[in-house]
């Protein structure tokens, strides 16, 4: 059975009021989202996406106003970082309010909020009045949708209604502050960029330039379409490789943005869901530079690359 898509805010608003599940537009991906203080309708998002109940959840908020009726004293850097980006891609981690579901948390004593920008996601929060607990859209593991049909062919009938919001803006996920200790830390590299971070704090940031991103429930092994995915420095490599697979009879996809940063974020998602779709042997990517909004790419595309557990 697939799931109804529409535009009808009102609808999503009863939707979620009900303790249903409505996938959300957002400028990163589309999320699943259901009543953050609704500990049922929470526990069904985990059950849509088969992820485990431990992990943590991003409650998504209409304004900044609202960040203290879920936080317990945030730090300045939240407070600068909130009134900076939002509404835009960065999730912050701060102390939560002792209303704070443990369900939403994972059971931790720290609470993710972001304030997305899409005028659809906008409006429902808004109407709604509360915060939406939302992770990305798709079943655990798998790529993140960057729109309506992505949804509906990941989740189909789990989802009771998906608000559509058109293709996602940037196209990959937020970035996540942990704004908790001392120095504010990155946690995940997402739609806005270290650079664009350290310029907005007046004091230090810990960067992750390299390593995985260390958010709880960041696998080293996500993002993944089905077929193998190769990663190459540079579009010669890639060539001669795609070149040598295609010579033994092996379907190759290649995804190569050179350094257009913001298309190869937006395409990324589709691209990897494409390639699995026409059946490709082998994903070949050219990874593109290790800056700005590449660190992200870079990120995703190596836990893409990934080995994976035999399932
Ligand atoms: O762009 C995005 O962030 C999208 C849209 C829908 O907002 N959401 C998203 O959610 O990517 P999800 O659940 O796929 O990834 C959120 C990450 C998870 O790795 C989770 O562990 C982490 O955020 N997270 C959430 N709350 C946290 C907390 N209190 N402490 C540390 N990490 C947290
Ligand atoms: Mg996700």
């Amino acid at each position: 059975m697939s799931a109804t898509i529409g535009t009808d805010v009102g609808y999503a608003v009863e939707v979620i009021r009900s303790g249903g599940l409505v996938a959300i537009p957002t400028e990163t991906v589309y999320g699943l989202g259901a009543d953050a203080s609704n500990e049922s309708a929470v526990r069904r998002i985990f059950v849509a996406k088969g992820r485990p109940v431990d992990h943590p959840v991003i409650v998504h908020l209409a304004d900044g106003a609202q960040l203290s009726s879920w936080s317990r004293h945030p730090s300045a850097a939240a407070l600068l970082l909130a009134e900076t980006c939002w509404p835009g891609p960065l999730t912050i981690i701060v102390p939560r309010a002792d209303t704070v579901l443990d369900v939403v948390t994972g059971g931790r004593d720290t609470v993710g909020l972001r304030v997305p920008a899409h005028p659809l996601t906008a409006e429902l929060l808004a109407r709604f009045g509360g915060g939406i607990a939302a992770p990305s859209a798709n079943r655990f593991g798998r790529i993140s949708p960057t729109n309506a049909a992505h949804v509906a062919d990941d989740l189909g009938a789990a989802v009771d209604y998906i608000l559509d919001g058109g293709q996602a803006a940037i196209g990959v996920e937020s970035t996540i502050v942990d704004c908790t200790g001392d120095v504010p830390q990155i946690l995940r590299h997402g739609g806005v960029t270290d650079d664009e971070l350290a310029t907005m704090l007046d004091g230090p940031l810990e960067r992750s330039p390299s390593g995985p991103s260390r958010a709880p429930g960041m696998l080293a092994s996500h993002y993944a379409p089905r077929a193998p995915v190769e990663l190459y420095e540079s579009g010669d490599e890639a060539f001669w490789r795609a070149k040598e697979l295609q010579d033994v009879g092996i379907g190759v996809a290649v995804i190569d943005y050179g350094s257009n940063l913001g298309a190869y974020a937006r395409q990324l998602y589709s691209d990897l869901r494409a390639a699995d779709g026409s059946g490709a042997g082998t994903i070949i990517a050219v990874l593109p530079p290790a800056a700005g909004l590449g660190h992200a790419i870079r990120d995703r595309l190596t836990k893409a690359a990934a080995p994976r557990p035999p399932t």
